[in-house]
């Protein structure tokens, strides 16, 4: 079985097979090896900012209910009735004292505890008549998430209890994130989620979305039209233009990758406003800017946009989003996409911003309309028998990877356009889908087995 799935990535020669993108059985292997066990964002805590807060979100194709209990402490539940599985939440939101299941009324607070309270609507309806107080009540709560973690605000979780933490998963990947989820003028975590989570379907197969944002540069030829015709909606002209300096990166031994910038010291940073057309809005991060600039002298600032293995991908730049990718189906993906503005930037800011984020991205936007048809119809014809049978190609930079001493592990992949930081994907993809144990995909046990990313030979 693990031979198999070795021979689906080759990474020698740059090549996948088109099976993982359309497989049945690969799928359903996904759910256990890869969604039952990595680190997968389940939302943002301002998301629940009161006790007795509740959002529904998704792990893989589990449904889970991110909440805030009455002490205040989060949880990530799953949200099915330990009864007989009912759907014990089925709002997107809200504000409650108890989940009460629909079908025979087992009650639930928002710490997961099935009530205490015997007889009555609540609790255990009959606990004391037809159970005869023998149900163990302690033993039913809502199943709970094997490990969880508030980062910077965003909520992560996983459902295996021997995933390492989920600072040593992200490496000094983290540093990118953080310079999602700071605020522009440095905060730790001072960013908050901008309204709602802005959610879609799409019939293709969910791993075409994060070896895209993980660094598919190429890809900018299909917003062309974005460009030609200058209707960017920041007003900064073209999209290309914009990226020069961006470089790929990729962690070979955690599957994460972006493009970015070598690191360079905080003075030297400068962000171009990229609303001329908003002179207010200009103003307030030319003054975040500055403050920035004195606050936080000689600090390290991180710029990029990526993907955090599995299914994570975020932008640092305007539009600066977390995007999740959820399995729904090897042939359907759906994608959530949360936006990040300074928590205490001032309202008209976020207005705009609100109303940039919608024009440029999500299913409503003008670039993403131009990935989503790419993904469709690339899932479309590649699930045929015949389509099938032949495999990617991501040769593009092959052999001209290089170690980086910049960020721990990484190695830099070349001038944005290579596919190497996409091969660095399918080659965690396989050594999860493999079985490989916590040990060894953390690199703490060698296996004789391993293939190493190819580097550029001096
Ligand atoms: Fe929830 Fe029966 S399924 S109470």
């Amino acid at each position: 079985d693990a031979e198999q799935i070795r021979e689906l990535v080759d990474i020698p020669n740059g090549v996948a097979s088109r099976s993982i993108f359309v497989d049945e059985e690969l799928y359903r292997r996904e759910l256990k090896e890869i969604f039952g066990r990595g680190w997968l964002m389940v939302g943002h805590e301002s998301q629940v900012p009161e006790p007795d807060d509740f959002m529904l979100s998704r792990m893989g194709e589990e449904s889970v209910i991110l909440t805030r209990d009455r002490q205040g402490e989060l949880h990530v539940l799953l949200n099915s009735c330990r009864h007989r599985g009912m759907k014990v939440c089925r709002f997107d939101k809200g504000n409650t004292r108890l989940f009460t299941c629909p079908y025979h009324a087992w009650s639930y607070t928002t710490d997961g505890a099935l009530v205490d309270r015997a007889g009555g609507l609540f609790g255990v309806p009959g606990w004391k008549t037809h159970y005869h107080e023998a149900l163990d009540k302690k033993e039913w709560g809502l199943i709970s998430v094997a490990q969880m973690r508030n980062y910077k605000g965003t909520i992560w979780a996983t459902w295996d209890i021997d995933a390492p933490p989920l600072e040593e998963y992200l490496g000094s990947f983290r540093y990118w994130l953080d310079s999602a989820l700071n605020s522009r003028s440095g905060e730790e975590g001072g960013s908050t989620v901008l309204v709602g989570v802005q959610k879609w379907r799409v019939k293709c197969n969910w791993k075409f979305a994060p070896t895209n944002f993980i660094g598919d540069a190429a890809h900018a030829v299909s917003h062309k039209s974005v460009n030609l015709a200058n209707i960017s909606p920041s007003g900064s002209g073209r999209r290309d233009e914009r990226a020069k300096g961006h470089y790929a990166f990729g962690w070979p031994e955690l599957g994460h990758g972006g493009l970015g910038f070598t690191p360079r010291p905080e003075e030297e940073w400068e962000q171009g406003s990229v609303f001329g057309r908003f002179p207010e809005v200009s103003e307030y991060f030319r003054e975040v800017f500055e403050k920035r600039k004195v606050e936080r002298a000689g600090e390290t600032h991180y710029q990029g946009k990526g993907t955090i293995f599995p299914n994570t991908s975020f932008h640092e730049d305007q539009p600066r989003t977390i995007i999740v990718h959820h399995p729904n189906g090897p042939e359907e993906t759906e994608f959530w996409r949360y936006y990040l503005v300074d928590a205490d930037a001032p309202e008209f800011v976020k207005d705009t911003l609100r109303h940039y984020f919608m024009t440029y991205s999500g299913p409503g936007g003008m670039t993403e309309q131009d990935d989503l048809e790419n993904w469709l119809y690339a899932s479309d014809a590649s699930k045929g028998m015949i389509a099938r049978q032949f495999p990617y190609n991501y040769q593009q930079g092959l052999g001209y990877s290089e170690p980086f001493d910049g960020y721990p592990g990484s190695v830099w992949c070349g001038y944005r356009e290579t596919e190497q930081n996409q091969l660095i994907f399918l080659k965690r993809w396989s050594e999860f889908m493999q079985g490989w144990n916590w040990d060894e995909l953390m690199h703490r046990t060698p296996r004789p087995d391993y293939v190493p990313f190819p580097l550029k030979s001096t």
